[in-house]
């Protein structure tokens, strides 16, 4: 059996450009891409897909979330994330907004869960989700 090979930051930021040509936004004018690494491997891509009615707007990564989770996934060890002004290159890193960092709170591990901030193709900064939403909420929470 062919063994599976790692998915390498640059692979991930790369497909997280090429997702950023899937943005929809007629409204914001500000196109966004993410790729979800999974555990084992696999890499789902998601854009920003905005609606007439502003609030049923949804971002890149939770696009790139719920098709994987939707997909059976549940294990995810990063995320890259590009985004600005549509149809220009980049020029700046994109933060994941509030939602979205909770997004991934309930599916990753904040201690582990690499985020990767990416200007182009050859600059990126890493943290973990413990870093960008620290004294996060979880369902362990609930357990108390
Ligand atoms: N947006 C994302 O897709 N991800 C982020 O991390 C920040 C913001 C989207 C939402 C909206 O479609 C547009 O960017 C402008 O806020």
């Amino acid at each position: 059996m062919a063994k599976e090979m790692a998915v390498s930051d640059q692979e991930l930021v790369c497909a997280a450009i090429e997702a950023r040509e899937t943005a929809y936004v007629p409204y914001s004018g500000f196109s966004v891409g993410a790729a979800l690494l999974t555990s084992d491997g696999k890499i789902y891509k998601g854009g920003n897909i905005e609606n007439a009615a502003y609030t049923p707007s949804n971002c890149a990564e939770r696009t790139a979330f719920f098709k994987a989770v939707s997909e059976g996934e549940k294990n995810f060890a990063a995320i890259a994330i590009v985004g600005g002004k549509h149809e220009k290159s980049i020029s700046d890193y994109c933060a994941p907004c509030g939602v979205c960092r909770q997004v991934m709170m309930e599916f990753c591990d904040p201690e582990t869960f690499r985020i990767l901030l990416a200007k182009n193709s050859e600059e990126w900064k890493v943290y973990t989700l413990k870093e960008l939403l620290p004294l996060g909420f979880s369902g362990k929470d609930l357990d108390k």
